[in-house]
């Protein structure tokens, strides 16, 4: 093999290598309790279902959301491969459906102030989740809190997820505002998707998106693609109760629909963030930038 043709094999890997990079997605929120969890499990399903394999970090430390609403306990989470020396394999746990996820579990202290051999640890550890997944969920915590900003800041696509409430307007504006005076914020390296969730009509969650997009892209230069809508839907409410997915358990359902119509559209639009930025060995590079 001559240099000129090593060097094609080296350029080809690494070609090769940024393709199979899985699409990371944050899903967050101004304000708390208005369906990030939700979205995160039955966009899930959703990729699932189109034969993509989906991997969820429950990155709501404490809160145990994702876990809950599928109804299955997780014998270890993020803090037994941080601190305990666990493998990754062993703190993934499979939901309904072959979705694997993995719990945030109670680590939460950990992960604010790692030292630098956790972080190390954790994004070599975690780089192996590429080879197991095409599309990595993040449900993230709702509000400014500084680890839902680092969370954020790395992450090459955002969805954030807005009801009608005002309260939900103003603190999805307030998310925007607080992730846009970031210092680590890139606006051309990242791409923030917004759901109205919990709305009547389709002109209603258009509405809620021309209103919210109107101030962020005047004030805050970013501009935010719409996904649609999840319209206000009590077979989530029953799905919840009984800690299964709603594409799952009422597939038929007006909000499964729309999850399906959101996943496709995802799917469809593609993403163009920059290699360095893809996959989630860049994303918890970029978290944990200062500590490595
Ligand atoms: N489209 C909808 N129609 C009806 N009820 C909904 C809808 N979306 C969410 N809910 C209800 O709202 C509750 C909160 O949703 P979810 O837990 O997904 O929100 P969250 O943003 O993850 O909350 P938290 O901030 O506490 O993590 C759910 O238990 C569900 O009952
Ligand atoms: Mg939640």
């Amino acid at each position: 093999m001559d240099q000129a043709e090593n060097l094609r094999n080296i350029i080809k890997k690494q070609n090769q290598k940024d393709l199979s990079n899985a699409r990371v997605i944050a899903v967050t929120s101004g304000k708390g309790g208005v369906g990030k969890s939700s979205v995160s499990i039955n966009l899930a399903v959703q990729f699932t279902q189109m034969g993509k394999k989906v991997i969820i970090l429950d990155a709501d430390f404490g809160l145990a959301n994702i876990e809950v609403m599928f109804g299955v306990i997780p014998k270890y989470n993020l803090s037994d491969l941080m601190v305990s020396g666990r493998e990754i394999s062993e703190i993934i746990t499979e939901g309904p459906e072959g979705i694997k996820f993995i719990s945030g579990g109670s680590g939460i202290a950990k992960l604010v102030n790692p030292d630098k051999e956790q972080v190390k640890r954790l994004v070599n550890k975690m780089s192996e989740l590429e080879n197991m997944a095409d599309v990595i969920i993040i449900d993230t915590g709702a509000g400014i809190s500084s680890t839902v900003m680092e969370f954020l800041v790395a992450s090459p696509e955002t969805i954030i997820v807005t009801t009608p409430e005002p309260t939900s307007i103003t603190d999805s504006y307030a998310l925007l505002k607080a992730l846009s005076m970031n210092d680590n914020f890139r606006r051309e390296d990242v791409s923030i998707k917004m759901i109205a969730n919990r709305v009547s009509t389709e002109s209603e969650g258009r509405n809620l998106y021309e209103k919210l997009n109107m101030v962020v892209s005047k004030f805050l230069d970013i501009d935010m693609t719409y996904l649609g809508i999840i319209p206000m839907d009590n077979n989530i409410v029953k799905a919840v109760m009984k800690q299964k997915p709603v594409s799952i358990i009422y597939p038929a359902s007006a909000s499964s629909k729309h999850f399906e119509e959101i996943a496709e559209k995802i799917m469809n639009e593609g993403t163009d963030i920059p290699p360095q930025k893809r996959g989630i060995r860049g994303y918890l590079k970029s978290v944990f930038a200062k500590n490595l």
